[in-house]
């Protein structure tokens, strides 16, 4: 047995205890989607309703793992493993409960509150005051609708934009009538009241003249509910002309406007079982498409695309259609969000685009054409691969050569953020069809990117803080590592006589690489993750994380002979430097004079070159 496989040593996680409201762990819980946490630390397939997979707590050649998106637990026939999101962390990455509460909570920007802390419950008393205001609020508006004595100038604009009644009350909708203080005459009626109003936005505070006034006034009242049917904003809509044209309610702590999406809890509801959402831009494209029948379109709040509004709506739905204008702007916003959803596309889920005819958006579309011409357009939708070789195709002149490798430059970093699974590997094989390249070679030379959550633009320069670009060439060592981290169990592929000359290598990455072969021979079933908490204390552990997180997507044959290859190119290396070291000695003394060990070597040697030279 070589050297350095036989020792033995073991990393140990810190212990801590402490309490963290249960209402906090159900609320982050809710916020989590445990198919993308297990699916970014093992392999899941989807197959039917469920994920599967080989289960990473016990030792199988047959998946007998599944993860439910629905309920969002895991399961294992084999060895009856089961929980949720945090307890999958908790047991594959070996964390205590709070760390693995803390790692959920940085995931989804959650701040953790603790028992002990007195705030908490004041906060917690705070926030349900505020829902309860902003649905009095809500009921306001809606009853202006109903009884003002101006309520005509709302319904008729309504009915001129050709919004039902039933649509109406299906999203609640409401009317701010003309004045400065319609709501709050009605609503601050004692001092927590006014300060409630204030902080949810409804009402705006003039502090050096101690006045307030409502915040939508003239305007049609579109309330924007999260998905427990709570209201936690308003985007009010002027009548007839005026600006703003829309006017949101501020950020609060009960709204984000990154995370909101306007009508998902109308689709939800409007839907027996949805299976796919419609992301547009405007409220009324959202009201306008339900009152055609098509109830399955949100709208984000007049931002961007985040990742976080791509997450939640594949924690509901596997298909996602993104509408966008089809001009420079609206292509530019579909780049974005595809960029946000490339890491969330696990297998099983699916991302479009649909880009609409020049001044057109859905609202008026869908009012020419009705639902049937509407939905007519997905079937042209672009789906992400297609958009994505589109987009970047043209800015590329793929009959040169160079074209080509500034193509496979700008895909593969992206591409590479995209979960193993079948698109990503369908994306490798089209790219190395565009270009020429074998897939696994442009796996190789993708430089792993460094901050995958970085976007690049079309042009291919990156949108956040310029970095150093990395053409970091795998070395064989890192190339034998990340593979390695892929899957412990290739150290079997060898037999110890191979490992051998590994023993005379000393530089340190060889020595790092001894030592993980080392360890996973020494610990039965290890995971990569397993591995990779072994090191946690290493000074070259974020390389060793960023070597875990190179998906190699070779086949499972090619895995094995890339990492039989790697080790035996480390043993010629390893041979030819004690070779060359060898020849030193002798040229210094005469062989009478050198040790017992290095003649014995020197004889080996010889007999092994020999060997390999008549092969
Ligand atoms: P309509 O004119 O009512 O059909 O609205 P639209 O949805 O066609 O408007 P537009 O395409 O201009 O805007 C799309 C979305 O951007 C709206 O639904 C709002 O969320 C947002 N938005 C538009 N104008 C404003 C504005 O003046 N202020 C703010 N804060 N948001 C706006
Ligand atoms: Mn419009």
């Amino acid at each position: 047995m070589p050297e350095f496989i036989r020792e033995g040593s073991v990393a140990i996680q810190p212990v801590m205890a402490s309490r963290i409201p249960t209402e906090f762990i159900d609320e982050l819980l809710a916020r989590t989607d445990i198919v993308e946490i297990i699916g970014s630390r093992i392999t899941l397939k989807k197959g039917g309703q469920n994920y599967t997979a080989l289960c990473p707590f016990h030792q199988e050649k047959t998946a007998s793992f599944s993860v439910s998106q629905d309920k969002q637990f895991y399961y294992c026939f084999g060895c009856q493993a089961t929980g949720s999101a945090l307890k999958f962390i908790m047991e594959h990455d070996h964390l205590d409960f709070i760390p693995a509460v803390e790692m959920l909570a940085a995931k989804t920007g959650m701040q953790i509150p603790r028992e002990e802390d007195p705030q908490y419950d004041e906060k917690r008393r705070k926030q349900k005051s505020l829902y309860e205001i902003l649905e009095k609020s809500n009921q306001f508006y809606k009853r202006q609708l109903r009884h003002h004595e101006d309520k005509d100038r709302a319904v008729n604009y309504l009915k001129n934009r050709g919004i039902s009644g039933p649509v109406a009350r299906d999203f609640a909708i409401g009317y701010a009538p003309k004045g400065w203080d319609n709501l709050s005459r009605k609503l601050a009626i004692t001092n927590a009241d006014r300060r409630l109003l204030i902080d949810s936005g409804m009402l705006i505070e003039r502090e050096e003249e101690n006045k307030i006034y409502d915040r939508f006034r003239d305007r049609i009242m579109f309330p924007i509910r999260d998905l427990r049917g709570r209201v936690i904003a308003f985007g009010g809509r002027i009548i007839d002309a005026g600006q703003p044209k829309y006017l949101n309610s501020p950020e609060t702590r009960v709204f984000h406007k990154g995370r909101e999406l306007y009508g998902l809890y109308e689709a939800r509801r409007a839907t027996q079982k949805l299976t796919r959402i419609l992301v547009t831009e405007g409220y009324m494209d959202v009201v306008m498409l339900a009152q055609h029948g098509i109830s399955f379109a949100v709208a984000t709040l007049g931002t961007a695309t985040s990742s976080e509004h791509i997450g939640l709506i594949f924690r509901l739905v596997p298909d996602v259609i993104f509408c966008f204008d089809g001009d420079e702007a609206g292509r530019n916003a579909a780049w974005k969000a595809l960029n946000e959803a490339l890491p969330l596309m696990s297998d099983g889920r699916s991302a479009k685009f649909l880009f609409l005819p020049d001044g057109e958006d859905p609202d008026s579309l869908v009012r020419k054409e009705g639902q049937q011409g509407f939905m007519a357009r997905f079937a042209e939708c672009q789906h992400l691969p297609e958009f994505f070789f589109d987009a970047l195709g043209s800015e590329v002149d793929l009959s040169s050569l160079e074209g080509k490798a500034k193509l496979s430059k700008l895909a593969m970093p992206m591409i590479n953020r995209i979960p193993e699974g079948v698109l990503k590997q369908l994306m490798v094989n089209e790219l190395a069809a565009l270009t020429g390249l074998e897939t696994d070679r442009l796996l190789r030379a993708a430089t792993q990117d460094e901050s995958r959550s970085g976007t690049t633009s079309r042009n291919g320069r990156r949108n956040r803080s310029p970095q150093p670009r990395q053409h970091a060439q795998l070395s064989i060592e890192e190339l034998a590592m990340a593979l390695l981290f892929r899957q412990p169990e290739l150290v079997d592929q060898l037999a110890d006589a191979e490992y051998a000359p590994l023993d005379d290598l000393k530089d340190k990455d060889s020595q790092l690489l001894k030592e993980m072969i080392r360890l996973i021979r020494a610990n039965i079933g290890m995971t990569p993750q397993k591995l990779l908490n072994y090191f946690n204390n290493n000074t070259d552990y974020e390389r060793l994380r960023r070597l875990s997180r190179l998906e190699h997507l070779l086949p499972a044959d090619q895995l094995i002979s890339e990492y039989q290859g790697a080790i035996r190119k480390l043993s010629e290396r390893s041979k030819e430097q004690s070779y060359q070291s060898l020849r030193e000695k002798i040229k210094e003394k005469p062989l009478s004079e050198l040790s017992e060990e290095d003649k014995q070597a020197i004889r080996l040697m010889v007999h092994s070159r020999r060997q390999e030279s008549s092969e």
